[in-house]
C-alpha cells in the first residue's frame, strides 16, 4: 500500500509501486492539468511538486517530472498538481504568467508555474537567475520564451518583499503563491501510517528513476522494486578523513546545491547546471549515474578526474572500496554483483595546487546530454610544473574514460605548447564510434580542443 496525500487530499493504493505519478495523477486521480507529453523527462509538460519531510519536521518541496517517478517514490509525500495550488483565486505565480501573456496553447503552463512555485518554496536565493535555473526543464512551444522570463522576473520582484522573518512557508502563503492548507502539511505528513520497506531479495533498486523508467517502465510496473530514496542513513554529505563522501542516495541537485560541497567543489554548482534539467536533477542520484554506466555520464566523468572512490555494500552487509577508474569493465558493464549497493562516494579533498574543470559539448545548454565531455584534475607543484595530472574523456570509448600515459607530461610547465601536446595525445587516446551525436573523426577532434578548453579556463592559454 502506498500513502501519500495528493494536494490536500489522503491517497490511499495497492496500485503497482512502479507506476508512474504521472498515470495515476491522471487515470486514477482524473486531475488532468498535469499533461503528458514526451513521457521521457525532456519536456516539463507533467512537472509536479513533491514535498518530503524533513527530520527537523518541515517539508522540502522539490519540482519533479511525474512521468519518470514512480509512485513508490512519493511514498509519505505531499504531491503538488495544478489543481492544488489555486482555489477560487489564481496563485501569484499563475496571475503573472496572465499578466505577462505567459501562456498561448497552454500546454506547458501548469508545468511552468508548478517549477515557479517549487522556486518560490525551495531556492535558497530568490534571484531570477535561480528563477530561471529552475524553468531549465520546462520546455514552451508556442509563447516565446520572453514573457515567460518576465512573469518570472516579475515574481522574483514580488518575492523581494516577503517577510524575511517568517518561514518561508507561511511567507509565501501570505503572499498568495500557495494556498493555506500548506500550513497544516507537516503534522498532516506525520501522521501518515507508512509501512515498512520490505523488499525481495532480488528487487531492482530504484534511486531517482529517471533512467529505469525511460528505458524499461512496463517491466518495472510487474517488478519488485527497491526505493533508495527512503533510505535516510544513504542521504548525507560531509567531510570526512581527507574526503568528500555522499551517500548512495543523494541527488545530483542535493550535492550541487550543499554549501559542504561548494567549501572544496566551489565549481560543481555550475557544472552540474549543465547535467539534465532542475526536474531530473532533483530525482537523479550520483550513484544511478554512475551505476548506469553510460559512457558519457556527466557525473561519471566529473568524479573520475576528481579521483572518486566507491564503498559497496554486498548483499551480506560486507563492505568493498573501489576506484571509480576501476569501475567499468565494458559497455554498461560494472564490478557489481547482484545484490550489490553503491552505499558512498568518496571524493578527495583538493590539495595545494590543485585545479579542476569540467567542459562539456551537446547540441543544447540545457537539458541535452553530452557529444563529448571532459574534465580535468591539474597538480602544479611550488615552481609551476606539473605533479599530478587526470583527465576524463565521456563519448569517444565504450566506458567513461580516464586517459592513461598522463605521467609523461610531469615536471613540464602547464604553458600553450603543453595544451598542444595534451590535445594530441587526448585525440590519440580516443576510440570513438559514428553515432548519432557526431561521426568519430569529430569527437576525435572535439576532445583535443576540449584539452585546449579546459586550459583556457584555468587561464593557461590554450593557444600554442
Ligand atoms: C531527459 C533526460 C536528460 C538526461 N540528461 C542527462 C545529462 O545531461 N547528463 C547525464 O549524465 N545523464 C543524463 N540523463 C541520464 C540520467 O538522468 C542520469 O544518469 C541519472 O543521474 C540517473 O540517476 P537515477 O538516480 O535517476 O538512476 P536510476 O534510474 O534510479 O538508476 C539507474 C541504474 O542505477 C542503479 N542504481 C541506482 N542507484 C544505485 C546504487 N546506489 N547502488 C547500486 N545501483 C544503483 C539502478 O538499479 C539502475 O540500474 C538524462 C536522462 C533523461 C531522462
Ligand atoms: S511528459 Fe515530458 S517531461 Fe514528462
Ligand atoms: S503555451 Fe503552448 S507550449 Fe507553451
Amino acid at each position: 500500500m502506498v500513502r501519500f496525500i495528493l494536494n490536500d487530499r489522503l491517497v490511499q493504493t495497492s496500485a503497482p509501486k512502479g507506476l508512474v505519478l504521472l498515470e495515476f495523477i491522471r487515470d486514477v486521480a482524473c486531475l488532468s492539468g498535469t499533461k503528458e507529453a514526451c513521457r521521457e523527462g525532456e519536456c516539463g509538460a507533467c512537472t509536479v511538486l513533491v514535498g518530503t519531510r524533513q527530520p527537523q519536521g518541515t517539508i522540502s518541496y522539490k519540482a519533479c517530472a511525474s512521468c519518470l517517478l514512480p509512485i513508490g517514490n512519493v511514498d509519505g509525500c505531499h504531491v503538488v498538481t495544478v489543481e492544488g495550488l489555486s482555489g477560487e483565486q489564481l496563485t501569484l505565480v499563475q496571475r503573472l504568467i496572465v499578466e505577462h501573456s505567459a501562456s498561448q496553447c497552454g500546454f506547458c503552463t501548469p508545468g511552468i508555474a508548478l517549477s515557479l512555485t517549487g522556486f518560490a518554496l525551495e531556492s535558497p536565493s530568490l534571484s531570477y537567475e535561480n528563477a530561471l535555473n529552475a524553468l531549465d526543464g520546462n520546455i514552451c512551444r508556442c509563447t516565446g520564451y520572453v514573457s515567460i522570463r518576465n512573469a518570472a522576473n516579475a515574481l522574483c520582484q514580488q518575492l523581494a518583499r516577503l517577510d524575511k522573518a517568517a518561514p518561508r512557508t507561511e511567507a509565501l502563503i501570505a503572499a498568495g503563491v500557495v494556498p493555506e492548507y500548506f500550513r497544516a502539511m507537516p503534522e498532516r505528513l506525520a501522521k501518515l501510517d507508512l509501512e515498512p520497506e520490505t523488499p525481495a531479495k532480488d528487487a531492482v533498486l530504484v534511486a531517482g528513476g529517471t533512467d529505469l523508467f525511460v528505458q524499461k517502465p512496463e517491466k518495472l510496473l510487474e517488478s519488485d522494486l527497491c526505493f533508495l530514496s527512503k533510505r535516510e542513513d544513504l542521504n548525507y554529505i560531509r567531510e570526512d578523513g581527507g574526503f568528500l563522501r555522499v551517500g548512495g542516495a543523494v541527488t545530483i541537485e542535493e550535492l550541487r546545491r550543499s554549501e559542504t560541497a561548494k567549501k572544496f567543489f566551489p565549481a560543481l554548482e555550475w557544472d552540474f547546471l549543465l547535467h539534465s534539467s532542475a526536474i531530473l536533477r532533483n530525482r537523479a542520484t550520483l550513484a544511478g549515474n554512475i551505476v548506469n554506466a553510460s559512457p558519457i555520464g556527466d557525473a561519471s566523468i566529473i568524479l573520475l578526474a576528481l579521483g572518486a572512490r566507491l564503498q559497496i555494500t554486498a548483499e551480506d552487509g560486507k563492505k568493498r572500496e573501489v576506484p571509480l577508474d576501476a569501475f567499468y569493465l565494458g559497455y554498461k558493464k560494472t564490478v557489481l554483483s547482484c545484490g550489490d549497493l553503491v552505499t558512498e562516494i568518496a571524493i578527495p579533498l583538493p590539495k595545494p595546487g590543485m585545479r579542476y574543470n569540467f567542459e562539456k559539448v551537446s547540441n543544447r545548454k540545457t537539458l541535452d546530454i553530452a557529444a563529448v565531455n571532459s574534465a580535468l584534475r591539474l597538480t602544479l607543484d611550488k615552481g609551476g610544473k606539473v605533479s599530478g595530472l587526470r583527465i576524463s574523456a565521456g563519448g569517444v570509448g565504450p566506458v567513461p574514460l580516464l586517459l592513461q600515459g598522463m605521467e609523461k607530461f610531469h615536471g613540464r610547465k602547464a604553458d600553450a605548447a603543453m595544451a598542444k601536446d595534451l590535445a594530441k595525445a587526448a585525440c590519440e587516446a580516443a576510440k570513438p564510434i559514428d553515432d548519432i551525436r557526431g561521426s568519430a573523426e569529430y569527437k576525435k577532434l572535439l576532445l583535443g580542443q576540449l584539452m585546449l578548453a579546459h586550459f583556457k579556463a584555468l587561464s593557461i592559454s590554450g593557444d600554442p
